[in-house]
């Protein structure tokens, strides 16, 4: 076992992601080693926003990973990694969930985990990952402008041992990586387009030129999405470049 091996719990702290990253610098983290929190007071989500978190409902927790086997150009396998790790883990209280394009978990519309991987390159490897994950477990009121969270709770109307699932994501993460460590890519995203979020289905997206109807194709190995319009024109983006029209 290597996700999970080591665990480091603190009461509250600013971000795990930060926190981690200053062990990192001062310590010698076992890979694997999972930093995990109750509480965030300056909890960090995509493109500078905020992840918002009830102290002690949810799971907010960053792993360290030393992914030397792949290659700066392919990091986005390890985006695809985490993301089939939390569905695997979901799989367990819920029938279905999907993965947004390009790492948000989503429980029919609605968003019930954040990823946020900060990886730190040294020439042409990868030196150490932080991923971050937020997964809402028991949270029941969302405070926050997001437009569509959701937790565990809400979707089964049960409460969770936050530990139990942490036990349970560590493990289901860990065999995720191992297929990463075994370099069964083609396998890995295989399994994340199979589990996009819309793929296939005719939808709205808007990107600069505007709002069209398009259908999701697959993402490139680089992690770009495709798509097709109506028209039979194929577009690829980038993070950022195209937005689903919830
Ligand atoms: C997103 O915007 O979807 C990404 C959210 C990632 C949130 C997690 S919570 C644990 C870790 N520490 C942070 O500060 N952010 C990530």
């Amino acid at each position: 076992m290597i996700i999970g091996s080591y665990l480091l719990f603190f009461k509250n702290l600013p971000s795990t992601n930060n926190h981690s990253a200053i062990l990192l610098k001062n310590h010698d983290l076992p890979e694997g080693t999972i930093v995990y929190t109750n509480y965030q007071s300056a909890g960090r989500g995509q493109t500078g926003k905020r992840w918002e978190s009830e102290d002690d409902k949810n799971l907010l927790i960053s792993i360290v990973l030393s992914p030397s086997m792949i290659n700066p150009a392919d990091q986005f396998l390890i985006s695809m990694t985490v993301s089939l790790g939390i569905c695997d883990f979901l799989k367990r209280y819920i029938p279905a969930c999907t993965i947004k394009w390009p790492n948000d978990i989503y429980v029919n519309n609605d968003k019930i985990a954040g990823i946020l991987i900060e990886n730190s390159i040294m020439g042409d490897q990868i030196e150490n990952t932080i991923a971050g994950i937020g997964l809402n477990v028991n949270q029941e009121k969302f405070l926050s402008d997001a437009p569509n969270p959701i937790s565990l709770s809400m979707i089964t109307g049960k409460n969770f041992d936050l530990k139990t699932c942490l036990n349970q994501l560590a493990s289901d993460l860990d065999i995720r990586y191992e297929q990463l460590i075994s370099e069964s890519f083609a396998q890995i995203k295989h399994e994340y387009v199979s589990q996009l979020y819309r793929l296939n289905e005719w939808c709205n997206f808007r990107d600069i030129n505007g709002i069209y109807t398009g259908r999701i194709l697959s993402v490139t190995d680089y992690g770009r999405l495709q798509i097709e319009k109506q028209t039979g024109h194929k577009s690829e983006y980038s993070f950022k470049e195209v937005d689903f029209m919830l």
